[in-house]
């Protein structure tokens, strides 16, 4: 891949002498979802598929950008001095929002640059892809510049972005993931406080095998936000019967006990998930540590079923897969991972049943739903890093 932006680089710009080549990863959920912005758990892993870039300092203003993935978009170019969101940007909006972000908090580029990305995340699939981009460009203006920022605050740098530059209100689990991945780890991230515990999931006879839908998610123009605003509804409702600051303070029986006080039945709902998802991501971790993988994949199954009816980010297609893959012998657990309405599922499938479960689910989709399904055997991965 290294020598592939260089190239790349050179044939586009000329000289890649003094490039810098960077990597930062996408991310898989295993379980927590939706909870990140409701002061709940989650516990994501970093890829080893991700984000990357060639960059070279310019001795002007000029912003020059070129994605592999969007070709036929070729160079976009801009400038330091016109950090703003447009519509003909397409893509380069993301690392355009980061040096927004980084100049919010007064730490100003003193140059432009020119830039060559290429990513082995396939796009929309709900493997964050944007968020390996935003992360990519903090650590890569982190080290050109000599901004005095850690890891975490990359992460938050790239939340700040998106959320305000880009328009899609998302929670720090993405950006967290891909900043902070550890190889064979998961992170446990409670996204009240940002504290922290790294996990091993390094599964004895079984693999992580995600499977894309194919079916793009678009988080701006879904229901992402408005899944947000219900959730927020809901809380206001709660917080003028009991004292809680988020959704993540409650339990099943505190809910169960105070959910009159929600007014709406859809914001209920909302409310329902984000309260039980932050449990089982607790009870999951806690059944991880003492290697009983079994109810691991039991509490995943039980995030879909809810993702599904309470939160209803799932679709049809990512349903038949999550159905197919829990006729299959040797599945312990399955369930959508990431914003929903599309994008891809995460299973856990032991060794043996790895081929069957390529071809049983990969042939009832296509029978159901007319379409492909990719499955990727995927390796848990390192945060950032200059190649
Ligand atoms: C998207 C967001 C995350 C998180 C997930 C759902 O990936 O970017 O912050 O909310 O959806 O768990």
């Amino acid at each position: 891949m290294k020598e592939t932006v260089l190239k790349k680089f050179e044939e586009l710009y000329g000289d890649a002498d003094g490039a810098g080549v960077y990597f930062a990863p996408g991310r898989v959920n295993m379980i927590g979802e939706h909870t990140d912005y409701n002061g709940g758990h989650v516990f994501p892993c970093a890829l080893t598929i991700g984000t990357y870039a060639a960059v070279k300092k310019r001795a002007d203003r000029k912003l020059r950008f070129y994605s592999m993935n969007f070709d036929k978009m070729g160079v976009v170019e801009s400038s330091l001095d016109d950090l703003t969101l447009s519509d003909k940007a397409g893509w380069t909006n993301y690392p355009k929002g980061v040096m927004w972000a980084f100049e919010k908090r007064g730490m100003k580029m003193d140059c432009g640059l020119d830039v060559v990305l290429n990513g082995n995340i396939p796009n929309g699939s709900g493997l964050s892809s944007s968020a390996s981009l935003e992360v990519l460009t903090g650590f890569y203006l982190r080290d050109l510049f000599g901004f005095e920022v850690t890891n975490v605050e990359l992460a938050l740098i790239g939340q700040y972005s998106e959320n305000n530059f880009n328009g899609m209100n998302c929670g720090i689990m993405d950006q967290f993931a891909s900043a902070m991945g550890k190889k064979d780890n998961a992170i446990f991230l409670d996204t009240a406080d940002l504290s922290y515990q790294y996990a091993p999931l390094v599964l004895d006879g079984a693999k992580i095998i995600v499977t894309n839908s194919n079916v793009k998610h678009s988080l701006v123009n879904s229901g992402y936000n408005t899944r947000r605003k219900e959730s927020e509804q809901a809380l206001a409702d709660l917080q003028k019967v009991i004292k809680i600051e988020t959704l993540g303070d409650l339990t099943e029986e505190e809910f169960e006990a105070n959910k009159s006080a929600i007014s709406d039945a859809v914001c209920a709902k909302r409310a329902k998930h984000a309260v039980y998802e932050n449990r089982r991501t607790i009870r999951a971790v806690e059944a991880l540590k003492n290697n009983n993988l079994k109810e691991f994949g039991e509490l995943m199954n039980a995030s879909h079923v809810s993702l599904r009816d309470d939160y209803e980010v799932s679709c049809e297609e990512i349903d038949v897969l999550v159905e197919e893959a829990w006729k299959v012998d040797g599945v312990i657990g399955s369930r959508i991972t990431g914003g929903g309405f599309g994008g891809c599922t995460v299973n856990i499938v032991k060794d043996e049943a790895v081929e069957t479960f390529k071809e049983k689910v990969g042939a009832a989709y296509k029978e159901r739903v007319g379409k492909n399904a990719d499955f990727y055997v995927v390796e848990i991965g390192d945060g950032p890093c200059k190649l």
